[in-house]
């Protein structure tokens, strides 16, 4: 009899599920705390929610019985217009994350390799893996910083397709200097930067309007953070234009959902707000980063992003999260050598701030 399981691709046998954090509705009920009372400080989400505006145009869904646009044509004209890089050039995605995923299926053959720099986002070590991709590793200096050297020799060795750096970087929230750029760019490899969080770092951080000009740069963003709808798994992409033809044939055709579609054109129409609600939590990290540095057991890094990693100093930082999470507070640990005395603290509203704050300073 035919047994499913010996019918698996033997190198998804043996890779190891992203470890996501947990879903809100269930650590909600393990913690006996509505959600609303939780501070959820965990996965770099908007405090502030949705736009009311989006909120009110998810009700009034004209069509949600119709399949979506395979192009997104409105949202890349829209996309287009907000970015100033052409609609020829953008791709959306159901979040960044898929836009990742699409990146490697178009350019890796199985043993092709990818390079990334630990610490950092662990989706792209993750969707090699699924793509049967090896992943080379640089990993970072002092502060954070990219090891140049090792990177320029890694891709003399083991000839990479794609190089994946995060700008402002997850989880340390340092932004890649332009001539560090540069000098990558030269190399003879794809470099995927993602922006994920490119709306909390000083204007004119971002070189996603560089995409088009460029044969081996890719910018990735994505609506979850400074708008507000990860729920809604909305990212989008500015591709070379060798690429963008093969990336539309591959993709799934209705890989944005209507809903979430609706929601970004009416953020893009909202951006006033939304930039509103940016310089608020920038202003707030900048607090909260006051307010870490006085709790003697943590030592925080400079942050571009909205979240600020901690170096936790006399205790487990493992500990210190339970106990934070006992409290209805939810950050996030990461169990791996680099971190593994770290946590990540998405800035919040000001009123979790202040519980945190409090929360920490009990703990002292
Ligand atoms: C650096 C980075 N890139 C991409 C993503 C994924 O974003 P999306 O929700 O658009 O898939 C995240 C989410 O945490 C991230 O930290």
């Amino acid at each position: 009899m035919f047994s499913a399981v010996d019918g698996i691709r033997p190198h998804l046998l043996a890779i190891k599920a992203y470890e996501p954090i947990s879903p809100f509705e269930v650590v909600s009920e393990r913690l006996g705390r509505s959600p609303e009372t939780i501070v959820k400080l965990d996965g770099n989400e908007n405090p502030f929610g949705t736009l009311p505006a989006v909120r009110e145009a998810l009700g009034k869904l004209r069509f949600p019985h119709i399949y979506p646009d395979p192009q997104s044509t409105l949202l890349r004209d829209a996309l287009s217009r907000h970015t100033r890089v052409p609609a020829e050039n953008l791709l959306a995605g159901a979040g960044s994350d898929e836009l990742i995923d699409l990146l490697m299926r178009l350019m890796l053959e199985p043993g092709d390799r990818i390079l990334v720099c630990p610490p950092t986002f662990g989706m792209y070590a993750f969707s090699a893996s699924v793509n049967a991709a090896a992943v080379v590793e640089v990993h970072r200096g002092p502060g954070f910083a990219l090891d140049l050297a090792g990177i320029e020799r890694a891709v003399r060795e083991h000839r990479p397709k794609i190089v994946f750096i995060a700008s402002p970087n997850n989880p340390d929230g340092s932004l890649l200097p332009t001539e560090t750029l540069e000098i990558l760019l030269g190399m003879p490899v794809l470099v995927a930067l993602d922006e994920a969080y490119i709306e909390f770092a000083p204007s004119g951080s971002s070189r996603l309007r560089e995409v088009p000009a460029r044969e081996n740069l890719v910018v990735l963003r994505t609506f979850s953070k400074w708008a507000g709808l990860a729920g809604l798994r909305v990212g989008y992409g500015a591709f070379p234009s060798s690429l963008m033809p093969h990336l539309q044939k591959i993709k799934q055709p209705y890989n944005l959902s209507v809903a979430g579609t609706t929601a970004a054109l009416v953020c893009l129409q909202g951006v006033d707000e939304l930039e509103t609600i940016g310089r608020k939590l920038v202003t707030e990290r900048q607090r909260l980063h006051a307010g870490l540095q006085e709790i003697s057991y943590l030592s925080p890094y400079p942050s571009q992003s909205n979240f600020i990693l901690c170096r936790v100093v006399d205790r487990q930082a493992v500990e210190l999260q339970a106990a934070l999470a006992r409290r209805g507070i939810l950050v996030r640990y990461f169990d791996t050598p680099e971190l593994r005395d770290h946590l990540r603290i998405t800035v919040g509203r000001p009123e979790q701030t202040e519980i945190l704050l409090a929360a920490l300073s009990e703990l002292e």
